[in-house]
């Protein structure tokens, strides 16, 4: 709900008011970001100004008191006194860089206000509003609009901005941002998910000290290093309590935050395209619109600020045929195979991954064009015959035929030197005229700004798609841009940007108009996990990184921003490819569950047990499904540096499936406690363990203890044992209110160094369980 009295603004959502208002000269003064309060005047909120500040200029003689560089502002300018982070860097039609945007109108409209060039985020009517307040820059007719999209029941905020050349001169942009915002700075933390390959969104938390701190890319993608989403909270703030802002872009490029603690406490955050390599001219008459930025706060710890993003994307981000459709567990080859495999391979691993639950096999990369290794094909749409003798076709019938989707990996925004593609269009590939050239993983970038490129792209990949019954698309990009550069670009600086629209078009056009095709979004993994790619890919692959233990990290991190049903998790096996570390089958699979569930390894090395034991995961993770994709996803405190739990509640209730994960073992472990959360107090429900086996060989010569006779632990007799043999780990059920398990049950011993028996935990390094409390009937 969006109400103004005069020239005050209240963005009221369920939980959240935002509000602000015009100074009497014309610049809008931001005044309070928090949980929601009823309507009323404003003023007991405002920052006052009864006295100068050293070291300020005035705006205006008549009010000396009065200085850009202390107003908590919606929007700054230059030029004015103004000294903090600046959200655009423009060169006005006079030659000057000063800027000085105030107040000129404003309109509310119902629902929401589609972007000509980038995707949004959307809603109905009902869903949310948008105001658009008009500023001038009065010396050179300059406009810019401030847009603000509010999300009422998701306490979601969306902003942007849009630049109009009302003057009859030039405009250059060096920078323009989304929004910005100054809020009172003291005590925060600034949280930002950052890595890269293979170690995507760990989380990192610094104090917000004076100055700049910067949350960026300039790798052509929103990136591996730095997500573009970030958060601010208390510095008392927990899981589920405290004050926690969050930020984010819908936006797949190069970006930019920025958090500055300024002097006089106010923390300016800014959000928007980053200004590395970007220029941008506006002629008279034209306008530059820039992406969304999203904003949301909560009182409730970090659970509340994610429980806000989780509920927007999937239901104003995600949108055609799968937004809230549950989705299938595939089975993918690329673990398993590489690029050595051929029809046969194919057939044998789908139909044994099809006798264990999958629905959707994908066939990953090396398909097509002469791609045996990473230095070939791509760029080519061919199918390789020698690997498949029937086509995509005749392997599809097959899938088809014994009840699997078809799945295809496609990297479209590549081309390497040696294929048929760069042959023929060697000026499709970004390269700068006479530089020398770089490459990452053997491939160049096409030049998407180029919309004959486009249009190929938009060609190729819908023929295959509709020739061959696809019903998965694994969308890869694989290595950051260097050599930015269009020939049929004037100005170079338009490169990054221009690109990011061109990506968007061809994405539109092949998916928006084919709502059946799941598409799978994937950069080496998690490189380009965004909302700008979540417009039209409902889930992304996470990271390249399948060990569990690596996985609590990524996923844990991914979580404070975005929600299970996008997130990419296999199993795959171990020791891991990445890491070398050795986990147990029932850990890959209980982090896994809490995405999107995804099998990836060769299943001919996978033994008759724990082939049964993945059955049995499927099965679960299928009854479970809509609790495990949908549910209220919550990470729970928990004081032990070794452990990690989360949780997934029912949306109606009747379920939580929580985990509990060991990440080392330490010995002698205390008491464990799992707390189940989002139950209702008064109701009662059963807690039980999901039954999960434990296989002979994890203990070594330890088996002894439980055999009435000495046997070589790894002799003929226990190796053969170990095939057929497994032990059961521990089960507990107890039964109470939702109050007593909010409290925290006291879980079984571990395994503390003395004798095994049926009712210990054996966790070990890397143990976890699943838990699933029911509401009783
Ligand atoms: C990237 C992806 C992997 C796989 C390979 C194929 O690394 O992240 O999942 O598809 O490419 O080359």
């Amino acid at each position: 709900m969006i109400e103004s009295t005069g020239k005050q603004f209240y963005l009221q959502t369920a939980d959240s008011s935002y509000w602000f208002r015009v100074t009497k000269f014309g610049h809008l003064e931001h005044v309070y970001y928090g949980p929601a309060l009823p309507v009323q005047d404003m003023e007991p909120l405002a920052l006052k100004r009864t006295a100068q500040w050293g070291s300020t200029v005035a705006y205006d003689q008549d009010d000396l008191n009065y200085s850009l560089d202390i107003v908590p502002l919606e929007w700054s300018g230059t030029g004015y006194g103004d000294y903090r982070f600046a959200p655009a860097e423009l060169v006005m039609p006079d030659g000057s860089y000063s800027q000085d945007f105030t107040y000129v109108r404003h309109v509310v409209t119902p629902g929401y206000h589609p972007m000509k060039t980038l995707p949004s985020a959307y809603g109905t009517n009902g869903e949310c509003d948008t105001l658009t307040i008009t500023l001038r820059d009065n010396a050179t007719r300059v406009e810019l609009d401030l847009i603000y999209t509010v999300f009422e029941q998701v306490n979601v905020i969306a902003r942007r901005v849009v630049l109009r050349n009302a003057s009859s001169g030039e405009v250059v942009i060096n920078r323009l941002l989304s929004g910005m915002v100054d809020l009172p700075g003291r005590g925060l933390n600034l949280i930002t998910f950052d890595g890269g390959w293979i170690k995507e969104t760990h989380k990192h938390v610094r104090p917000l000290e004076y100055g700049f701190n910067v949350n960026s890319s300039t790798t052509g993608a929103s990136s591996n290093r730095h997500n573009p989403g970030f958060l601010l909270a208390e510095q008392t703030a927990t899981e589920s309590c405290g004050l926690v802002y969050g930020f984010n872009l819908v936006y797949s490029g190069n970006h930019l935050g920025i958090a500055e603690l300024h002097n006089n406490d106010l923390a300016r955050v800014a959000v928007g395209i980053n200004d590395h390599c970007f220029n941008w001219r506006l002629d008279p008459g034209e306008s530059f619109e820039t992406p969304q930025m999203v904003m949301t706060v909560s009182d409730q710890g970090f659970n509340g600020a994610s429980h806000n993003f989780h509920d927007f994307i999937n239901q104003n981000i995600v949108r055609g045929g799968w937004k809230n459709k549950e989705r299938p567990v595939l089975f993918n080859n690329w673990e398993a195979h590489f690029f050595d495999f051929d029809q046969s391979k194919l057939e044998e691993l789908a139909s044994s991954a099809k006798k264990l639950g999958a629905e959707l096999f994908v066939l990953d990369d090396g398909w097509f064009g002469k791609r045996d290794a990473d230095n070939a094909g791509l760029g080519d749409y061919s199918v390789n015959l020698k690997k498949l003798p029937k086509g995509l076709a005749g392997f599809g019938k097959y899938l088809n035929k014994i009840g699997l989707d078809f799945g295809l990996w496609f990297e479209p925004e590549m081309v390497n030197e040696d294929s048929d593609l760069f042959r023929k269009h060697p000026e499709w590939a970004s390269l700068v005229p006479g530089r020398r050239h770089a490459q990452g993983r053997n491939q160049y970038v096409l030049d998407l700004t180029n919309p004959a490129v486009q249009d190929y792209l938009i060609k190729s990949v819908s023929q295959i798609i509709d020739e061959n019954h696809i019903q998965y698309v694994k969308w890869d990009m694989n290595r950051h841009i260097s050599d930015a550069f269009s020939p049929l670009l004037e100005n170079q600086g338009e490169f990054f940007h221009r690109y990011m629209i061109g990506l968007y078009r061809v994405l539109k056009q092949i998916f928006i108009t084919r709502p059946h095709v799941l598409l799978e979004s994937c950069s080496s993994g998690g490189n380009r996990f965004d909302l700008g790619m979540l417009c039209f890919s409902p889930q992304v692959w996470s990271s390249d990184d399948t060990d569990p233990v690596e996985r609590l990290a990524i996923q844990g991190g991914l979580s404070y921003l975005y929600p299970p049903s996008t997130m990419g998790a296999h199993v795959s096996a171990a020791p891991h490819q990445q890491t070398l570390r050795l986990t147990p089958m029932s850990t890959r699979f209980n982090v896994a569950a809490f995405g999107v569930l995804g099998y990836e390894l060769d299943l001919k090395y996978v033994g008759r047990l724990e082939q049964k034991e993945i059955k049995d995961q499927i099965e679960f993770y299928k009854r479970h499904r809509r609790t495990l994709q949908f549910g209220r996803f919550s990470r729970i405190d928990n004081p032990k540096p070794n452990k990690v739990c989360w949780q997934t509640a029912a949306r109606d209730g009747h379920e939580v499936i929580s985990g509990f994960f060991q990440t080392q073992a330490t010995a002698a472990e205390g008491y464990d406690t799992l707390k189940v959360l989002d139950l209702n107090p008064k109701a009662r429900y059963e807690l039980s363990t999901r039954p999960q086996p434990l296989y002979l060989a994890r203990f070594g010569g330890l088996i002894k203890h439980v055999l009435p006779v000495e046997l070589a632990p790894d002799g003929v007799i226990m190796r053969t044992a170990g095939k057929l043999y497994k032990m059961d780990d521990a089960v507990e059920h107890y039964q109470g209110t939702g109050a007593l398990f909010a409290q925290g049950v006291m879980l079984a011993n571990q395994f503390i160094g003395s004798h095994y028996n049926a009712e210990t935990r054996l966790l070990g390094d890397f143990g976890s369980s699943l838990y699933v409390t029911e509401l009783k009937k």
